[in-house]
C-alpha cells in the first residue's frame, strides 16, 4: 500500500540553479528509488509562459551530463521527465498559486492517494527577495489537504538576508507563516560526504578525545580555494561578496563564543580582472578573496585561531579543514624540524582524511621524515559512489530530518560575527587589494599569518616555502 502522494515543487523551475543542481538531484534520488512513481509527482513553477515540453528540454541535457549515456539511462531519463509537469504564474499573486494547488490536487486525487498522506514539498529556487510572498502563497494557497499525517515543507537557499537585520527581518517573515520544523534552510556543504563524517570522526574516535583542546591544538584553517572567477554571477556576486557568498554561509557552523572581528585580522582581495563583468561597476570593492582569524573565547579554544580562508580566480580548487597540533616540545631527534601533527579532511576534490606525522626514515640511519597516514576515499571505498551534496539534503527534507540544515538562531549567529566587519566593508573603510587571478591571492593574507597570535614559527615556516 502506497504511503500516499509526494509532491515535489520546484518555483523557478526555469532558472539557473533548478536547473543545474535540484532536478539533477532529484533524477539522481527517483534512479536510486527514493521516489516511486507510484506517489511523486514533480511540479516546475515559474513565471515564464512554456508547455511541459519546453520545461523537459531545458532540463534534459542536465540530468544525466555525459554525452553518451547508456540506453538504461536515457530510459530513466525519459521515465523521470514523465513526472514532471509544469504550471506558470508569477509569485505573489494567488492566482498562479490556485492554479499550482489545483494541478497538484488534481493528481493527488486522481491517483487517489488522498487515503495516504499528502505530503508537499516546496522547493524555492528564487532570489531570497522573493520569498515572504512566495511563502504567503504558498500558506494561502497550497498547504497540503490531508490530515492524516501529511506534510508541508520549505526549502529555501541562501543568502538568507545581507546582514543580521536584513536576515532577521528575513526570518520573521517566513517564521509567521510557517513553523521553524517546516522551514528547511539549506547550506549545501552540510550535505557534503566530509562534513557529514566530522561529527562520527570527532566523538567516535578516543585519538581526539585528549587532543582536541588548546592545550594541543596550535590552530585551525578552514580553507576554500576556488580556480575561476565569478563567471557570468557578476551581477549576483558583487551585491554579495565572498565573506557572504562562501564564509558565513559554508564555512561557519562554530558560533556562540566568537568574539568581534578585529579589522588587523582581515585581509581581502580582489582579482584583476573581476570588473570585466559588465554587471560589476568599475568602482566596486567588493572582496573576491578573504582570509579572516576568528578567536574563540571559551575554555577549550582561547587562543587557538581559527583561520577562515575564501577565495575566487585563485591557483586551486580546494575545500579543507587543517588542525594544526603543537610541536613537540624539545627536539630528542637532534634533527631539523621536520614540521608538526597535522589532521586534514579534505571536502573536495577527491575527499580524504589524513594525518601528517613524522616516522624515522627508513634506512640505516637514524634520521626522521614527514609522512601521512593517509584515508583517501577513492582507493578505500572503491566503487562506492558518494552523493551529491543536493540529493542527500533533499532525502533528508522528505524524511524530515533536519539535522544538516542552518537553524534560524544559527543563522542569526553567523549574521552577528559577520556583520560589523561587513558593514565596515561595504561603507568603504576596508580596502580589497588587488590579486593577479590564478595566483594564491594576496600575499598580505600570508604575512597576516606571521603577525596572528598563536600561530606557531614551523606553520609559517612551511607558508614561506611554498611563497619560494
Ligand atoms: C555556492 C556559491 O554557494 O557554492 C558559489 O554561491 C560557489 O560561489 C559554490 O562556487 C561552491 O560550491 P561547490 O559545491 O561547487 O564547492
Amino acid at each position: 500500500l502506497a504511503s500516499g502522494s509526494l509532491s515535489i515543487i520546484v518555483l523557478g523551475a526555469s532558472g539557473d540553479l533548478a536547473k543545474k543542481k535540484t532536478f539533477p538531484a532529484l533524477f539522481n534520488l527517483y534512479r536510486q528509488g527514493f521516489l516511486p512513481p507510484s506517489e511523486v509527482h514533480i511540479f516546475g513553477y515559474a513565471r515564464s509562459k512554456m508547455t511541459d515540453d519546453e520545461l523537459k528540454d531545458r532540463i534534459r541535457g542536465y540530468l544525466s551530463p555525459s554525452k553518451n549515456a547508456t540506453p538504461e539511462v536515457s530510459k530513466d531519463v525519459s521515465n523521470f521527465l514523465d513526472l514532471v509537469k509544469y504550471v506558470s504564474g508569477s509569485y505573489d499573486s494567488d492566482e498562479g498559486f490556485q492554479l499550482l494547488d489545483k494541478e497538484i490536487y488534481k493528481y493527488e486525487y486522481e491517483m487517489n492517494r488522498l487515503e495516504g498522506m499528502s505530503r508537499r514539498l516546496f522547493y524555492l529556487a528564487l532570489p531570497p527577495s522573493v520569498y515572504p510572498s512566495v511563502c504567503r502563497m504558498i500558506k494561502l494557497n497550497c498547504m497540503n489537504k490531508s490530515d492524516n499525517g501529511g506534510w508541508t515543507r520549505i526549502i529555501v537557499e541562501k543568502p538568507f538576508g545581507k546582514d543580521l537585520e536584513s536576515a532577521e527581518q528575513l526570518s520573521s517573515q517566513i517564521g509567521e507563516l510557517f513553523n521553524e520544523s517546516q522551514i528547511y534552510r539549506i547550506d549545501h556543504y552540510l550535505g557534503k560526504e566530509l562534513v557529514q563524517n566530522m561529527l562520527v570522526m570527532r566523538f567516535a574516535n578516543r585519538f581526539f578525545l585528549p587532543l582536541w583542546n588548546r592545550d594541543n591544538i596550535d590552530n585551525v584553517q578552514i580553507v576554500f580555494r576556488e580556480d575561476f572567477g565569478t563567471e557570468g554571477r557578476g551581477g549576483y556576486f558583487d551585491q554579495y561578496g565572498i565573506i557572504r557568498d562562501i564564509i558565513q554561509n559554508h564555512l561557519l557552523q562554530v558560533l556562540q563564543a566568537v568574539n568581534l572581528i578585529k579589522d588587523e585580522e582581515v585581509v581581502l582581495g580582489q582579482y584583476e580582472g573581476y570588473k570585466d563583468d559588465p554587471m560589476v561597476p568599475q568602482t566596486s570593492n567588493t572582496p573576491t578573496f578573504a582570509t579572516v582569524i576568528l578567536r574563540i573565547h571559551n575554555e577549550r579554544w582561547e587562543g587557538v585561531p581559527f583561520i577562515l580562508k575564501a577565495g575566487k580566480a585563485l591557483n586551486s580548487r580546494k575545500a579543507e579543514i587543517r588542525v594544526q597540533f603543537k610541536d613537540v616540545p624539545g627536539d630528542i631527534f637532534k634533527c631539523e624540524k621536520q614540521g608538526r601533527n597535522e589532521f586534514v579532511m579534505r571536502l573536495q576534490p577527491s575527499e580524504a582524511i589524513y594525518m601528517k606525522l613524522t616516522v624515522k626514515q627508513p634506512g640505516l640511519e637514524m634520521s626522521t621524515v614527514q609522512s601521512e597516514l593517509d584515508l583517501s576515499y577513492k582507493q578505500r571505498y572503491q566503487g562506492v559512489v558518494i552523493p551529491e551534496a543536493y540529493e542527500r539534503l533533499i532525502l533528508d527534507t522528505i524524511r524530515g530530518d533536519q539535522q544538516h540544515f542552518v537553524r534560524r538562531d544559527e543563522l542569526k549567529a553567523a549574521w552577528e560575527i559577520f556583520t560589523p566587519l561587513l558593514h565596515r566593508i561595504d561603507r568603504g573603510s576596508l580596502k580589497s587589494l588587488p590579486y593577479k587571478a590564478g595566483t594564491r591571492g594576496p600575499a598580505e593574507a600570508d604575512a597576516l599569518l606571521e603577525k596572528a597570535d598563536g600561530v606557531e614559527e614551523t606553520v609559517l615556516w612551511k607558508y614561506r616555502l611554498e611563497r619560494g
